[in-house]
């Protein structure tokens, strides 16, 4: 069996293009959505994220304000600024680019942000909201893969999904979205003994670690989907996954590809919430 490949690129181009369209809708009553991403520090690869995202917001016609600072920039400045960012309102988005700098708690800074601007969903109101299955802002890169199961027609409801990681970002609110969509959801971590037994069991599985070949062929049952949420290179400096996409894509019957599969969909979900916050706002 060869996997079909769910293509990320694909699926946002199409939702980018819903997004655009309600954005010229609201900017034709004067209300332009306006996204703000805050940047402090050197971080390589936060550089290229903080570009992307600001050129995706532009493309869909949104208003986009990218704020870079030094480093050196104490807690108490940035809490300032997050303020600031708070009650201005051509602002609907507010995303402050993790990881921080030393020095500076990212926890106090991510609860600083409006909960009704937290386009990343990473305040605890909105982790809560999820819990409890109230209106909230998802998380981008799990809200990304639920997106994309809904694409592909795969309904979580009665699978058995298995989530490979527990971080704040990814896994954990994946598991979330997954148990409301009526999933059974097991979640695996750095201290599951056998992690080949609970994902041999798997019709869906999320590689959300951060580390190669977590995945590999005979760990997956013919048939399942597998969403790779992994961004890693090789030793020749290839971008890579979590997932041994070569030996998985025989097993599995969808999978996404690195790069092209998910990565696309973390932007485009928040320009989805942006869009979103910014109607709510001139409701
Ligand atoms: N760092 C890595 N991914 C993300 C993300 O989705 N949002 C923010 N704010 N920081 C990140």
């Amino acid at each position: 069996m060869t996997a079909q490949l769910i293509d990320g690129n694909a699926l946002s181009k199409q939702l980018r293009a819903e997004v655009a369209t309600r954005a010229a809708a609201l900017t034709a009553r004067g209300v332009k959505p306006g996204l703000a991403v805050v940047l402090v520090g050197e971080n390589p690869a936060s550089q290229v994220y903080v570009r992307n995202k600001v050129k995706a917001c532009e493309d869909a016609g949104m208003h986009s304000v990218l704020e870079k600072y030094a480093d050196t920039m104490t807690e108490a400045e940035l809490l300032a600024r997050v303020d600031a960012l708070n009650n201005d309102p051509s602002i609907h988005g507010i995303l402050v680019q993790l990881p921080l700098p030393k020095g500076i708690d990212a926890h106090k800074v991510i609860e600083a942000i409006a909960p009704e601007k937290d386009v990343d969903g990473f305040h605890v109101a909105s982790a809560g909201a999820l819990m409890v299955g109230q209106e909230g802002f998802k998380p981008c890169t799990p809200y990304g893969c639920m997106k994309m199961l809904e694409f592909i027609g795969v309904d979580p409801k009665g699978k058995h999904a298995v989530v490979i990681g527990r971080s704040n970002i990814v896994g954990k609110p994946m598991a979330m979205l997954l148990l409301q969509a009526n999933a059974t959801v097991t979640v695996c971590h750095s201290a599951t003994p056998d992690l080949a037994h609970f994902t041999r069991q798997a019709d869906i599985v999320v590689a959300a670690v951060g580390k190669r070949n977590v995945l590999t062929a005979d760990m997956v049952k013919p048939g399942a989907v597998v969403l790779d949420v992994g961004m890693n290179r090789t030793e020749e400096g290839k971008l890579c996954g979590d997932v041994d996409f070569d030996g998985v894509k025989e097993v599995a019957s969808w999978i996404t590809p690195v790069p092209g599969g998910v990565g696309p969909m973390t932007i485009t979900m928040l320009l989805v919430n942006t869009i979103e916050s910014a109607e709510r706002a001139a409701a």
